[in-house]
């Protein structure tokens, strides 16, 4: 039985359907939800990308909710389910975390004290000598601020570096925390870079950062360096990465980046991508300090008003817009047998179609059978 944490989410439902449908595993999802009906809509909010109703009901055979919370001791089970459990699991895959880069207090709660008590499964379940597999889903925000680098897996942890956020940095002690648990444990780090979009289809059920580039484009100059590398990979080759790490028996190494790396496209190949569309692109990069000032302005604002939103976004973002670093993707790209898509072949349908949801996707309800 596989165990995964962040199934209702984002990437965790990109994960989860590559591992259903490359398997015929059973799986058991921490789900934060009072009841059954609830953790089912929860599931189908991110996983209607993915599957017909029909589809999901299929599948749904095969998982079963724990109803439960990462802030929680032993995730909100009592002793008795908690061991149940740990004799149950043959493999862990934790993708659930807080990705709010102004929260201290979410990070803490969330990627620490959460990904301790998933940990903390993991030993239980490894001390029965069932666990097969850990796969942590981490961020390559552990390599701290960085100025234009390549970043190689191994060396993206210093401890010496300071971080851009809360995010970065309980996501960089929670890789630690994970090594140092489950020693004993086939372990698997897996390091996304910005996930936007999906490279088959323009729809997308997460916005942030989507939004953030739009918010960007729009503006008459935009304050960047043309030649900025951006590290943006598409969530469907994320999501099968995932997967296929997690199922690999023996994977070649304990970390991998899944990023764009060296290929990753310049902010004026973005903009090349973008021409004829309604998001032209005209960069000024003079004004790239200024803009900086500008955008934390922004946020000072009070909430309610549209500029202080945009301000608020594009703040948490702006470091790793900046930063012109990318994140050495060859150990991925040779275990799936091809790299990501390159972001501008995808990036105008995905940014027009998000422009005119207005950031929202057209949720269906979920039909039961
Ligand atoms: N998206 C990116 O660009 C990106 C880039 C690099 C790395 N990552 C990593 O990828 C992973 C998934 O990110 P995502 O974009 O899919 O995020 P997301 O859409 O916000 O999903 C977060 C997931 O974590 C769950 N979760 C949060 N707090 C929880 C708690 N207290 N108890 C139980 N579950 C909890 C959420 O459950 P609810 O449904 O109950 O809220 C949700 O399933 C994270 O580890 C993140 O660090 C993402």
């Amino acid at each position: 039985m596989i165990f995964l944490t962040g199934g209702t989410g984002f990437l965790g439902s990109y994960a989860l359907a590559q591992l259903v449908e490359r398997t015929d595993a059973s799986f058991a999802l921490l789900v934060r939800a009072r009841s059954t009906a609830e953790a089912e809509e929860r599931l189908w909010h991110h996983s209607q990308l993915h599957w017909t109703a029909e589809e999901f009901w299929r599948y749904r055979s095969r998982i079963r909710f724990v109803h439960g919370d990462l802030h929680a001791d032993r995730l909100g089970l009592d002793a008795e389910r908690w061991s149940e459990l740990a004799g149950e699991v043959t493999s862990i895959c934790h993708i659930a975390a807080s990705l709010n880069r102004k929260s201290e207090k979410a990070c803490l709660n969330t990627n620490l004290r959460g990904t301790l008590a998933v940990a903390l499964l993991g030993r239980a379940a490894a001390d029965r000598g069932r666990l097969a597999r850990f796969t942590h889903v981490s961020t390559v925000a552990v390599a701290g601020q960085r100025s234009h680098e390549v970043v190689e897996e191994d060396a993206a942890i210093d401890w010496e570096r300071s971080d851009y956020d809360p995010y970065g940095r309980t996501k960089k002690f929670a890789e630690h925390m994970v090594t140092q648990m489950l020693p004993d444990v086939s372990r698997v780090f897996l390091r996304p870079s910005i996930v936007m979009g999906d490279s088959r289809f323009p729809q997308t059920t997460q916005f942030d950062m989507v939004r953030s580039f739009c918010e960007l484009a729009q503006l008459p100059l935009v304050p960047l360096d043309p030649e900025t590398r951006l590290d943006i990979v598409n969530a469907d080759w994320v999501g099968e990465a995932i997967a296929r790490l997690h199922l690999e028996k023996k994977p070649a190494f304990e970390r991998y980046h899944l990023a764009a790396g060296e290929n990753a496209p310049r902010a004026r190949d973005i903009a090349d991508a973008l021409r004829g569309t309604s998001l032209g692109l005209r960069f000024a990069p003079r004004l790239a300090p200024g803009f900086g000032v500008l955008v934390r302005g922004m946020n000072r604002l009070p909430r309610g008003n549209a500029a202080q939103a945009i301000g608020a976004l594009l703040k948490v973002f702006w470091p790793y817009i900046v930063y012109d670093t990318v994140f050495a993707n060859h150990r991925a790209t040779e275990a799936l047998g091809r790299p990501p898509a390159p972001f501008p072949a995808y990036c105008a349908g995905l940014f027009e179609w998000a422009t005119s949801r207005r950031y929202t996707y057209p949720h269906i309800p979920l039909a039961r059978p």
